[in-house]
């Protein structure tokens, strides 16, 4: 959905209904059509039009949208009138239109795209659909969010596979050294997060995964935070599958996301989760013996069932919205912020250990940290004290903070955080 002046007050009964906040939004709309232009990353006024169409709390300095992406109002208003136009008139389905526009988001077919409900869902059908026996070999990080360590962790269990790891480097080359020095005879799956949840560097799929299929390995990719950070091109990145949300990066409704698989990998990857719309119209329960049919012949085999039309309806409007201004735009954007951090950071001198790599390839939106002297934890209450939402990263013994930022940021959000550092 366009996010324009008539479609905006239409839920509302009453412009008299609209908050002050709301009405910031309906002028900001006006001005963040970059009509495919390019957009200076430092022209302020355009992104404070930006930020104003996020009702995000200006209260806190809200650094932390590698957890969640706060939607902005078309968004929200688009998931509201999707339901309206279900509940309305009884309508059902509606959100295969959504597969295709993500795919086409994301640089792939639409009959690559599965809807799931989050990363986690994507990430355990792929993991659970390879094929691999005991002793199998499966390469992951030690920087794992719990989505992608506990389904392999879980297979481990369950199945006998075997997991090695390797810590991302400084370099993106370091990083590919590290991977091929874990290949064996043995090794089935790469399956790596594109930028690790821990500290946000970008890691390089592409050609991990070209070494991947060089050796008959499958390459699993957990892409949390692809969608909307970067300028995604699936197909071009060459993995067997990856899974994402529609919210971090996205800006869409919490809830959504997506597995892609590749059309020539879908007879390898065994779908398990099957109901209405993963078959192909085959089935027949009144034959004797009743009849199987077959998977539909698209990513639609790895999901099944009612999907709420409103929710996707939001998809559709992130991706309306982030095209409205241009991802491009946003990339340079975020980009910049994440190496104003750095800057920032480093200006500190021993004070501050950044641990995102500064590597122009590898560096984006996302940079960890640790503060000298100071336990991350305390310095997570001591952010809260004033106001600044970042994430501690406890996981895998790590204990290190993370700030990441997105268009609705500015440089005096990132400013408050280095003075709060500055206080240690
Ligand atoms: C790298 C990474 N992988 C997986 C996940 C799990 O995502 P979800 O909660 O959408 O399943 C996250 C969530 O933050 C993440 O950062």
């Amino acid at each position: 959905m366009q996010f324009n002046r008539r479609n905006f007050i239409r839920s509302a009964s009453m412009l008299a209904a609209l908050s002050l906040k709301e009405m910031e939004a309906m002028a900001a709309a006006q001005q963040i059509n970059s009509n495919g232009n390019s957009i200076d990353e430092n022209d302020e006024t355009y992104w404070h039009n930006v930020r104003q169409m996020f009702p995000l709390t200006k209260d806190w300095a809200y650094l932390n949208n590698g957890t969640m992406g706060p939607s902005p109002y078309p968004v929200i208003e688009a998931v509201k009138n999707g339901m309206m136009e279900g509940d309305l008139h009884g309508n059902y389905g509606g959100w295969e239109a959504t597969a295709a526009k993500l795919a086409k988001f994301v640089g792939a077919n639409d009959n690559e795209i599965a809807l799931t409900h989050n990363v986690t869902d994507g990430i355990n059908i792929a993991c659970w659909g390879v094929p691999l026996k005991r002793g199998d070999e499966v390469i992951l990080t030690t920087h794992e969010h719990v989505g992608n360590a506990f389904p392999w962790l879980n297979r481990r269990k369950l199945d006998g596979i075997v997991i090695k790891t390797y810590t991302p480097a400084a370099t993106a080359d370091e990083t590919l050294h590290r991977i091929k020095k874990l290949i064996n005879h043995k090794t089935r799956v790469i399956a790596t997060p594109h930028i690790p949840c821990t500290q946000g560097q970008i890691i390089p799929v592409k050609e991990i995964c070209a070494m991947a299929r060089e050796r008959g390995i499958y390459s699993i990719i957990d892409g949390a935070h692809g969608p909307g950070m970067l300028m995604l091109d699936l197909h071009d990145i060459g993995c067997d599958t990856y899974a994402s949300c529609c919210h971090k990066w996205m800006l869409g409704p919490k809830g959504t996301g997506f597995l892609y698989v590749r059309k020539d990998f879908q007879d390898t990857l065994q779908t398990y989760f099957v109901g209405g719309g993963s078959d192909n119209a085959k089935w027949n329960m009144a034959m004797n013996p009743p009849k199987m049919g077959g998977y539909n012949d698209s990513a639609h085999r790895y999901y099944g069932g009612t999907q709420s039309l409103g929710l996707y309806k939001g998809v559709d409007a992130a991706i309306d919205f982030i095209e409205t201004i241009g991802l491009q735009n946003i990339h340079n954007r975020i980009k910049s912020l994440g190496k104003y951090t750095q800057d920032r950071m480093l200006e500190l001198g021993d004070k501050v250990e950044l641990i995102t790599p500064t590597e122009e390839r590898s560096r984006c939106a996302v940079n960890g940290f640790r503060v000298k002297g100071v336990d991350f934890n305390k310095f997570f209450a001591m952010c809260v004290e004033q106001k600044v939402r970042i994430r501690s990263v406890a996981e895998n013994g790590l204990n290190s903070s993370r700030v990441s930022t997105h268009i609705y940021n500015n440089k005096a959000e990132i400013d408050k955080l280095i003075e709060v550092i500055k206080k240690v």
